[in-house]
């Protein structure tokens, strides 16, 4: 069963540990996703973008393949299925096919427009039970086409965006998506502390978690980061593996050209990724 990331993120704030959201692709990205949170004992999000969500035939078959799956393998440990980055109508749509889970990403209106379009969202998702991650300050870097510019958010308009309502918060904070250039200045702790200290308990969410070294991290975590979403390392770990079977000529031997075989090691790639993230973030046994 789907669950709301309300209960799993505060209970990661109180105990000082993240959950990881990591955003899925196909049956291979999600099945090992699944299999490793419920081999670690790990609350774990899903995150699924617009342009992952078209790509795998709209939002509906992610949903229902999600529930599927959580109930033909038999996990039990907590899930939420998430919208990464929505925009208004996609939150709409998601809500719809039955998300557990939605962002409504309005860091690029201004901040009345986004405050007003992420109040309308506040109310049918208390409504229905299910969780709203708002953002404030783009986050860098390139997501499915959309690139922000990395700033960092202003603690007070943070504020008025977490007193809407919401469940979570992304603020940016020198964070970006994808690689981290070799000049990148680093993660801006004096605006996360600015930021939890007016938020108080609000989880933080800390996108672009691909690359971020692991003493940032937990300083992160120590300032009230509760959810990190990693993407990038989960594609580069499957392309790697992918590759490495292929130069080896694995494809060309007996029947390693099956798909089941031919994506086997980029699928154990992410499994082993997905778990050194829950040990960094601290996730382990807490389902
Ligand atoms: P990375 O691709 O940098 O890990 O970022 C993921 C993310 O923030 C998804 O919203």
């Amino acid at each position: 069963m789907l669950v709301s990331a309300k209960e799993m993120l505060t209970k990661a704030k109180a105990g000082k540990y993240a959950v990881g959201q990591f955003n899925i692709n196909n049956l291979e990205w999600t099945k090992a996703i699944l299999l490793t949170a419920q081999e670690q004992n790990s609350p774990v999000i899903l995150g699924v973008s617009e342009g992952a969500g078209k790509y795998m035939c709209g939002f509906k078959t992610v949903a229902d393949m999600v529930k599927a799956m959580i109930d033909e393998l038999g996990i039990t440990v907590p899930v939420a299925l998430h919208l990464d980055h929505g925009s208004y109508e996609g939150a709409k749509k998601c809500i719809a096919a039955g998300f557990s889970s939605v962002m409504f990403d309005g860091s690029h209106y201004p901040i009345e427009e986004n405050i007003e379009k992420t109040k309308e969202l506040v109310a049918t998702c208390n409504e229905l039970g299910l969780s709203l991650e708002a953002e404030v300050g783009s986050i860098g870097g390139e997501e499915d086409g959309v690139v922000g510019a990395g700033e960092c958010a202003d603690p007070n308009e943070c504020k008025m965006i977490a007193d809407l309502g919401i469940t979570m918060l992304a603020a940016g904070i020198g964070n970006i998506h994808g690689k981290y250039p070799e000049n990148w200045a680093g993660l801006s702790f004096d605006t996360l502390d600015a930021i939890q200290q007016l938020t108080g308990d609000m989880p933080l969410v800390l996108h672009g978690g691909t690359g971020i070294p692991a003493d940032m991290i937990q300083k992160a975590i120590s300032l009230g980061v509760s959810k990190i979403n990693v993407n990038t390392e989960c594609q580069l770990s499957f392309a790697e593996a992918t590759r490495k079977y292929i130069e080896e000529g694995k494809d060309l031997q007996g029947k390693g050209f099956d798909p089941r075989k031919l994506l086997a090691p980029g699928f154990e790639a992410i499994k082993a990724t997905v778990k050194e993230k829950m040990e960094l973030f601290g996730s382990v046994g807490k389902a």
